[in-house]
């Protein structure tokens, strides 16, 4: 048997070949345009996902026997809003997860309704890139389109709905909509009576790892697999990446740097952030979870590397920050390149580069980067560890973790272990492992973690470096708040 995991990214595309074993035979990357016709907006054409699809899924199986294929997973960006209209098409493009047009939205959800409602609903409040602000904007600013609305979901439910024609979406990706009462797992009523919708427009929910459908014929046939593959419901990125690094059950714990930056924090039990700070949202493995999100991760190195220095060769930029040059630099980052979500919620917030003398080098900038998204997790952990959560480590996980000398400062900004695991392939394997579970192969996703998941690498802290991190962490945390009221004047 074979199985195949989607990772719908927001650069690209990342499918996984995977055996019955759980190695990884094949991988293919399709990359696509993210547009950002506005400051601060971010779009992307839902086709584009289906057409990274449509052609990587071939690549993924030339010299394999595509009978052998089982299974289809898919891990997705949470939160984009994704709109059909009666006849299943694309309304607009996709609004994302890092748009930040929506904070009149946030306003009237988070002080009119009320964050004690929200949360009463939903276990969550209104961040900017949640979907429901989403509606009510397009509602607002676009009413041609919201009257056309017959099918809301996200993005990697798109894809599932191209592959099995059924409108679904899993509960780790719905707890992101706003529109999820999470505790217990439905629609909440109230929140679809304040965004104007009704039941019948939002997708059937899955858990993650159940079975929605199989392929229709058309699928089948444009992928050239057979119609009896089995798809499952999927998951949010995050959730997909925490059970492929094998942060299922109680007390886990993952870092994804990706294009943005997660702490995730599983559990078998519901619970809230009373701040709500933290997300409280489902797990794919029939759990919950706590996550902390950092807008620009990864990105904030892309950014600095690809479009200001004209250099993608990430390791030359990282090459003269030697050892001694850690936790003494005098250069700070502010990574809010798209607003921030965890735990500050400001929309208005932007990136900065404080500190700089007639001394600073490129690679004091380079560095004041790694270490600002480094500390901006830490803020997160920081909530984390005030609601008395014990996080004794964690795994790390994603494309910036590939650096280590990226996972170097992150293990001494938090002063714990960090942990990379061998089949470390994002979201795509995590979503691979629920096909498994939807296959049958594996009865649980604890069982499919027990089984495949191995520890390839840790990281340790240096008890003098964490030391002077620590200080370091505590002149970052002095900035934002200094800058928070310039911000909003800066637009
Ligand atoms: C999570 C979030 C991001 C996206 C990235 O709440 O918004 O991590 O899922 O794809």
């Amino acid at each position: 048997m074979l199985f195949i995991g989607i990772d719908l990214g927001t650069s690209s595309t990342k499918l996984l070949l995977v055996d019955e074993k759980g190695a990884i035979l094949n991988t293919v990357t399709k990359d696509y345009e993210l547009y950002f016709p506005q400051p601060g907006w971010s779009e992307q054409n839902c086709e584009d996902w289906w057409s990274a699809c449509l052609e990587g899924i071939p690549e993924l199986l030339k010299g394999f026997d595509a009978s052998d294929v089982a299974g289809i997973g898919a891990g997705g960006q949470m939160h984009g809003l994704v709109a059909l209209d009666k006849d299943d098409n694309v309304i607009r493009p996709a609004i994302l997860w890092n748009d930040g047009r929506t904070f009149a939205e946030v306003d009237y959800l988070n002080n009119v309704i009320g964050k004690d409602k929200l949360s009463e609903y939903t276990a969550n409040i209104a961040f900017a890139g949640f979907t429901a602000p989403k509606i009510l904007w397009m509602k607002k600013n676009e009413p041609e389109n919201f009257a056309k609305i017959a099918k809301i979901m996200l993005p990697k439910d798109y894809i599932n709905y191209k592959l099995t024609g059924v409108h679904c979406c899993d509960y780790s990706d719905a707890s992101g909509i706003l529109l999820l009462d999470v505790e217990h797992k439905c629609w909440s009523k109230e929140m679809m009576e304040i965004c104007g919708v009704s039941e019948c427009q939002l997708p059937k929910l899955f858990e993650s790892f159940e079975v929605v459908g199989h392929l229709t014929s058309c699928a089948a046939k444009a992928l050239g697999l057979s119609e009896s593959v089995v798809v499952v419901a999927g998951a949010g990125d995050n959730a997909a990446a925490a059970v492929g690094t094998g942060v299922v059950g109680e007390g886990g714990c993952n870092i994804s740097l990706g294009t943005s930056g997660t702490v995730f924090m599983s559990s078998r039990s519901f619970g809230v952030d009373p701040n709500n700070a933290l997300h409280s949202f489902a797990h794919a493995d029939g759990g919950y979870h706590l996550m902390g999100v950092v807008l620009s991760a990864a990105s904030c190195n892309k950014w600095l590397c690809d479009d200001i220095l004209k250099n993608e060769d990430y390791a030359f930029e990282q090459k003269d920050i030697t050892d001694d040059k850690l936790g003494e630099n005098r250069v700070f980052f502010l990574p809010y390149l798209m607003g921030e979500r965890s735990p500050i919620n400001d929309t208005d917030a932007r990136a900065a580069f404080v500190g700089m003398s007639m001394d600073t080098t490129r690679s004091d900038m380079v560095q004041a980067v790694l270490e600002g998204v480094a500390f901006a997790i830490r803020d997160s952990f920081e909530v984390a560890k005030k609601l008395g959560l014990d996080i004794p480590k964690s795994k790390i996980c994603g494309g910036g973790s590939k650096s280590p000398l990226w996972r170097k400062i992150f293990a001494n900004v938090l002063n714990i272990p960090l942990e990379t695991v061998k089949t470390e392939q994002g979201p795509g394997y995590g979503a691979a492992m629920l096909a498994m579970v939807g296959c049958g192969k594996f009865s649980t996703v604890q069982e499919a973690s027990d089984a495949l998941i191995e520890v390839s690498s840790v990281t340790y802290p240096d008890a003098e470096l964490a030391e002077k991190y620590e200080k370091q962490y505590r002149k970052f945390a002095l900035i934002y708040p200094a800058l928070k009221s310039v911000f909003p004047k800066l637009k």
